[in-house]
Formats: structure tokens, C-alpha cells, sequence
């Protein structure tokens, strides 16, 4: 399956989210520089997930005259991060959108398994209305986002979309697989998953990296 040529996914290669990947990456990058750098990528990933965005004729009145100028229609945006790494994307599509509604998905890892847990679901109604852009930096075996989609969608939730900051291409595969209809943006694609699924050469568990845990 030649991925990079599949419908729905798209793969950056924006020099400015490469370079902030790649600090990123780096062992010796602190907390503070971490969470920065996720929050900024989640900003330029969400310009170009967020360029179909319908737009509505409005009438304003500049210091000149009155003209009709564009603005974004519709119901305002669900941003839905999967807890805890997807936390800190939000504020970078928020900047974007400031009247984004935020829904919050709460699952863990098993470690041994590698299986999601769900612990916790609360999003904005009416969801059926919005649309809803998940966050999480991480698609590794990509349990954790089909999971999170199913329940989603299982509320009434139709319009998706899906960024992460690194996938391996296991999880993308999946994740395309299971929900098709998903647009999913990746600010890198890496070589693959190790025995323990981490994502090789990642930059390790991007939930401790960002809040300071471990
Ligand atoms: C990480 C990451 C994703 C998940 C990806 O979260 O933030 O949610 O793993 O792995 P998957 O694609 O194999 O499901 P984790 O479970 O470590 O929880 P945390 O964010 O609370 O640290
Ligand atoms: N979750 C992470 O935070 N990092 C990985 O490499 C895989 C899952």
C-alpha cells in the first residue's frame, strides 16, 4: 500500500514543522522548549488542515464604505485531544479558531498489550454539527485513535479529522483503514514500531515529555 498516494492522509513536508520535529526529537530538548514546539507545530499543521474551512459573504463597513467580505461559516470547530499528549495541541489550533469548543477523550496504553484503555468522554454538543479535529501527537499502533473515532462517531460525530505530530506507518495504515472517511495530517512519517511499540526514531513518550512526568 503506497500511503503517501492514499486519499485523506496527508504527510507534511513543510520545512519549518521538519526543523521543529526535529528539535524535538532530540534527548536533551527540556519540558518547557517541548511543550512550545508541539503547540506551535499543532498551529501550522492546523492552517493547512483547516484551508476547507466554508466560508459566508458578510456585510462590514470599513472607515471607507460597506462591502460584502468573507468570513467562516457555519457551527464552530470541536477540538478533541486524546488525554494527556493531545492536550498540548490545543492551544495552537485554538489560536487559530479561538471559538473552538474542546471535547476531551481520556485513554491509556496498556503497556504490555499496547491495547487502548478509555477512562473518560465528554464532548460539545451538538457534535453532530461540528467540525471535529482530534489531536494527539503520537499514531503509533494507532489503537488509541481508532478508539477515540468509534467513540466519537458513536455520539454522532461525522466530520473528522485527525493530527498527529509523528506517525509510524503501522498506525497510519490502520487508522486509514478503520475509518476511511478521516482526514488525517501528519507533521512526519517514521521508519516504524519497535518490540515495545514505540515509534522509532520518535521521541519517546510524548505525554512525559510534555508534562514533565517520568
Ligand atoms: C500515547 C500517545 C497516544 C498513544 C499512541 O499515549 O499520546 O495517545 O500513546 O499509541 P497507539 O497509537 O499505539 O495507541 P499514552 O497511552 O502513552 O498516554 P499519555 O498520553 O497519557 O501518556
Ligand atoms: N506513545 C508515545 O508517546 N510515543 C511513542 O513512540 C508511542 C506511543
Amino acid at each position: 500500500m503506497d500511503l503517501y498516494n492514499e486519499e485523506n492522509i496527508f504527510i507534511s513536508n513543510h520545512p519549518l514543522i521538519q526543523h521543529k520535529i526535529s528539535i524535538m526529537r532530540k534527548k536533551e530538548t527540556g519540558t518547557n522548549e517541548f511543550r512550545r514546539l508541539t503547540e506551535e507545530i499543532a498551529m501550522l499543521e492546523g492552517f493547512e488542515a483547516l484551508a476547507d474551512l466554508p466560508l459566508k459573504e458578510v456585510e462590514v463597513e470599513t472607515p471607507i464604505e460597506t462591502c460584502m467580505t468573507p468570513m467562516i461559516a457555519g457551527k464552530t470547530l470541536a477540538i478533541v485531544p486524546i488525554l494527556r499528549a493531545g492536550l498540548g495541541m490545543v492551544s495552537g489550533v485554538q489560536a487559530l479558531v479561538p471559538s473552538a469548543k474542546v471535547g476531551h477523550i481520556g485513554m491509556y496504553r496498556d503497556e504490555e498489550t499496547h491495547e487502548p484503555h478509555p477512562y473518560y468522554c465528554k464532548l460539545p454538543s451538538p457534535i453532530e454539527e461540528r467540525l471535529i479535529v482530534v489531536t494527539d501527537p503520537m499514531l503509533a499502533t494507532g489503537g488509541s485513535a481508532v478508539d477515540a473515532i468509534n467513540q466519537i462517531k458513536a455520539q454522532g460525530g461525522k466530520q473528522i479529522k485527525f493530527m498527529c505530530i509523528i506517525a509510524a506507518p503501522e498506525g497510519l495504515e490502520r487508522l486509514h483503514k478503520a475509518h476511511p472517511d478521516v482526514q488525517i495530517y501528519v507533521g512526519h512519517l517514521d521508519r516504524q514500531l519497535n518490540e515495545a511499540a514505540y515509534i522509532c526514531p520518535g521521541l519517546g513518550d510524548a505525554g512525559d515529555r510534555i508534562f514533565g512526568t517520568k
